[in-house]
């Protein structure tokens, strides 16, 4: 993947103090070589067509009042739900054939967080993350051990099988053959969901789901599950929730970064995102990440042709957006 920073930053909303009742909601579903002409007749369209839905969810809790935390797991619970991306049903394999899931959630306003990786049976692994915050008093829980809390809890349970979509499983084919990335857009191999919010109140949340890499080992996990790499959320700062190569995303602590950026180096979320941004194409790494600070301003910023995204605000409408020039 090109290595040059695409820049794609897109401050959808002035930066100026919020006022009491205001909110922003972001989203995204996967940054990588997506670029115009790639798809199937209809499959951008569909792409669309699922990013608002899931943008739709999350609004419709802010506008009346809800909070960022019931927004972005919402928000999340639909696009894991659509098998145009890598998360939930439609989630990467593993070398195994199998599908190992990570997710994460982070309630700004009170630091609480939740993680969970390498879930396997339950169906919806951010509303997990979520069950596991709200329950305590751990924050990260990994293997058959986060299944069985989340069937402790009531969540509901499938079988392995249920996340597996025919492309995922030729992606893994094409991988083990050698011939991946030709073949297929890299979102494949490493998307990631994810939203981040300002609810009304002014608290911020952030949550990020994901099948991870394409072919990875199992039991590797990426930055998503990572408070501070791939999900983060801090009243007074940003939230943050990216996509990406993660390993270069833990690496470089990126959403951790960002809100740091802003918190103690004074930084715009534009210049915040944009820097860490380049830190990971300086170590390799490609990707995007979207944030939205504690004024309700929304970021976008990328180091690839395309980012499956959208946000709205109570400042603006709804926008859809794909690739890195739109
Ligand atoms: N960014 C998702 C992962 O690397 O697992």
């Amino acid at each position: 993947m090109a290595r040059t920073l695409v820049a794609a930053v897109a401050a959808l909303v002035a930066l100026m103090p919020a006022r009491a009742g205001e909110w922003a909601l972001a989203l995204h579903g996967g940054a990588g070589v997506i670029e115009r002409g790639r798809f199937a007749p209809g499959e951008e369209e569909a792409i669309r067509q699922a990013l608002g839905r899931a943008l739709e969810r999350g609004r419709a809790i802010l506008a009346s009042g809800g909070t960022a935390v019931d927004a972005v797991e919402a928000v999340v619970v639909a696009l894991e739900a659509a098998p145009q991306f890598n998360a939930g049903v439609g989630a990467a394999l593993t070398s195994a054939g199998t599908t190992e899931l990570d997710a994460a959630i982070m309630d700004g306003a009170t630091r609480r967080a939740a993680a969970v990786t390498g879930v396997m049976t339950t169906e919806s692994p951010v509303r997990l993350a979520r069950k596991l915050m709200e329950t305590g008093p751990h924050v990260f829980l990994a293997g058959a051990a986060a299944d069985a809390f989340a069937r402790a809890h009531g969540l509901p349970q499938v079988e392995n099988g249920h996340f597996i979509t025919p492309a995922r499983r030729r992606m893994l084919e094409e991988i083990q053959k050698g011939g991946a990335s030709a073949a297929f857009d890299l979102t494949l191999r490493f998307g990631t969901v994810g939203a981040v919010a300002r609810d009304q109140a002014g608290n911020l949340a952030a949550a990020t789901s994901t099948g991870g890499l394409t072919g990875k080992a199992p039991g590797r996990i990426g930055d998503s599950p990572i408070i501070g790499a791939g999900t983060v959320a801090e009243n007074g700062a940003c939230a943050v929730s990216a996509t990406g190569s993660g390993e270069i995303f833990i690496r470089a602590r990126a959403a951790g970064q960002i809100c740091d950026r802003i918190r103690f180096g004074g930084q715009s979320a534009e210049a915040a995102a944009n820097a860490v941004i380049a830190d990971i194409g300086s170590l390799g790494g490609d990707g995007g990440v979207i944030v939205v600070d504690a004024n309700g301003e929304v970021v976008f910023a990328m180091n690839a042709p395309g980012m499956y995204r959208a946000a709205v605000t109570s400042r603006s409408a709804p926008v859809v957006h794909i690739y890195a020039d739109e």
